[in-house]
């Protein structure tokens, strides 16, 4: 990896009481802040040299999310922040297709992606042949594909859409009928949401797909006052039991305003473990599941996308493609 820079005790300690005041929150020791905190403070250093900044996905693990990241949100922020940031370079701590997006939005920047293992079993599961089919089968229907795609997905929809604005953009669509595209649960949570009829595709997300209705409504039991917030990728069994269905971003706003104390969070692990140290006055009890896509970026590899990219870690889009890309993007802007 080249050389590292050593630091001096006085910093070491700076930086391991830093990261502590925060993931001990998360259930973090002193030891493993000490561990890491040669690697963020490398990391933080070369960020500056390089005029670049980490976009981090809620569901990537706490020590990225507090000691590297310069903002860390849902697929909406995160693409948000990727268009309007100055930095010149983009290391995307999440996955393959939010880095694509953050290049499509800045083609004139460098743009990293830390894994190339960070796939997505949502993104993978659809090509843009499969879209071209759809639309002949369905003429005239507007085609809503969700972020989680590949640039060539999007390039072939007419707008894009995440968990968090997918039910205001289905609604501000012209028509009874959508094509939504490739989240199988969240097109029938979208058809209930909407009112209107909503052909999909058959991908489901992993990590959503397992969570188990009557296992949660058991849980409940046991836990009066509980408060539950299901992601959207959840099958509709699971969203109907929700005091919430929304995106992450949604869950965070709904923590925030919430008299409750005790929430269940019905998504990936990773987002309990920001709001553990971000609501440190609320609990957050419950089964939740473990994304391994997300769970490749590791400030190991985000050092060695910063000091040295492979080729391969090095976001390209063709134009024509990003382009067309662009288009469902900027749509969704604008409808959101
Ligand atoms: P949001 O952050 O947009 O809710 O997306 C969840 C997700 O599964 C991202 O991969
Ligand atoms: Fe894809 Fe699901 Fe992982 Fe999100 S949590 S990246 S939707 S597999």
């Amino acid at each position: 990896m080249g050389k590292v820079t050593s630091f001096s005790k006085d910093e070491l300690e700076r930086e391991t009481q830093r990261l502590f005041s925060k993931l001990q929150l998360a259930g973090w020791n002193r030891q493993s802040c000490a561990l890491i905190a040669p690697l963020t403070l490398e990391i933080n250093k070369l960020k500056k040299e390089k005029n670049a900044i980490i976009l981090a996905h809620t569901y990537v693990t706490p020590d990225l999310i507090f000691g590297v990241a310069d903002f860390t949100g849902d697929s909406y922020a995160l693409s948000k922040n990727a268009s309007e940031t100055k930095a010149t370079t983009i290391v995307f701590a999440g996955v393959r297709f939010m880095a694509e997006t953050a290049k499509i939005l800045n083609p004139q920047k460098t743009v990293l992606i830390p894994s190339l293992e960070a796939g997505c079993s949502l993104a993978d599961h659809i090509t843009a042949d499969d879209v071209r089919k759809l639309k002949k089968q369905h003429p005239g229907v507007p085609v809503i594909c969700y972020v989680n795609t590949s640039a060539e997905v999007k390039a072939e929809s007419d707008v894009c859409c995440t968990s968090a604005n997918a039910g205001k953009i289905i609604k501000a669509l012209p028509g009874k009928e959508v094509i939504f595209l490739p989240d199988y649960f969240m097109a029938k949570n979208l058809t209930e949401m909407t009112g209107k009829k909503v052909y999909s595709w058959d991908a489901k997300c992993i990590v959503h797909e397992d969570f188990d209705a009557h296992a949660i409504e058991e849980f409940r039991k046991e836990h009066p006052g509980l408060k539950i917030l299901a992601h959207t990728e959840c099958e509709p069994a699971v969203v109907h039991l929700a005091d919430l269905a929304g995106g992450t971003s949604d869950m965070v706003n709904y923590v925030k305003k919430s008299d409750a104390k005790e929430f269940m969070l019905v998504t990936e692990c990773g987002l309990g473990d920001r709001m553990r140290v971000e609501f440190p006055g609320k609990k957050f009890i419950g089964s939740c599941g473990l994304c391994p896509y997300m769970k490749k970026n590791s400030l190991a590899t985000i050092l060695q996308a910063l000091k040295n990219p492979s080729r391969d870690q090095v976001v390209e889009i063709p134009e024509e493609i990003r382009l067309r890309a662009k288009k469902a993007l900027d749509r969704m802007f604008e409808l959101s």
